[in-house]
């Protein structure tokens, strides 16, 4: 699995290294699966209004979870729309032919789940080598030592604190012991997805999480607003 040489990419420079740059900073953006999909483009400049600093893009397949998104087509729009780097998160089986398409389209970071992954140091390492960062998707009973072995080839992990598949669940409270763990484990940036709010997001940020992903906390109400709120939690919450 390798990208075509020459294969045309949108990244923009200067959104490489947005995991590795944040230097223990709490940022957080818009889960794009909760926006209103004809209205794209709108719907992320609203919540970078309110202080996002990237976008997550979530693609189903119907296999991995049951329920269908946004694929590669959708991703390469969007990245030309926006001056925010789009994180693009993987729920498919196999997403080994999808990975050069995404990259491609101009995405920063792809994170894939383990489970539905074959050669995981292989994934990843491809990732990297489209110039992205690559990371790792976490469900809630996944443990964390799963990607001990796969620790130097990430840039980043995602703790899912719902199941994968669905915006608008409720987080799942013991998602901060993982994080505490992998806090123990190791340096890299970790990332929350699901459920997250103005409330959940100080638990996370405690227990060591700086990336905060929402979908449904911030399109259900003024998005600017709304995402501001749950950046100006978590931020307290790291004392900043
Ligand atoms: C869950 C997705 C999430 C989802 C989060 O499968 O990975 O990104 O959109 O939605 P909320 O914030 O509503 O839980
Ligand atoms: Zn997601």
């Amino acid at each position: 699995m390798r990208r075509g040489a020459g294969a045309p990419n949108n990244r923009k420079g200067g959104s490489l290294s947005f995991f590795s740059d944040l230097d223990g900073r709490v940022v957080g953006g818009p889960s794009i699966l909760a926006a209103d999909f004809a209205n794209l483009a709108e719907d992320v400049r609203k919540a970078r209004d309110g202080g996002a600093g990237f976008v997550h893009f979530d693609a189903m397949d119907n296999h991995y979870v049951p329920n269908l998104s946004i694929g590669p087509p959708v991703a390469a729009s969007l990245v030309p729309a926006t001056d925010l780097p789009v994180d693009a998160h993987l729920m498919v089986d196999n997403p080994d032919n999808l990975i050069p398409m995404f990259l491609d389209a101009g995405v920063t970071s792809i994170s894939v789940h383990p489970e539905a992954v074959t050669h995981l140091h292989c994934v990843l390492e491809t990732i990297r080598a489209g110039g992205a960062e690559a990371g790792v998707a976490l469900n809630p009973t996944t443990p964390p030592e799963t990607i001990e072995w796969a620790l130097p080839y990430l840039d980043f992990i995602l703790v899912l604190t719902v199941n994968p598949g669905f915006g608008g669940q409720a987080f799942i409270p013991e998602m901060t012991r993982k994080i505490r763990r992998l806090r123990e484990m190791t340096g890299l940036p970790i990332a929350v997805d699901g459920g997250i709010t103005a409330e959940t997001a100080p638990l996370v940020v405690e227990a060591g999480a700086r990336v905060l992903v929402a979908g449904s906390a911030v399109y259900r109400g003024d998005p600017a607003t709304e995402m501001r709120k749950i950046i100006e939690a978590g931020q307290r919450a790291a004392g900043g």
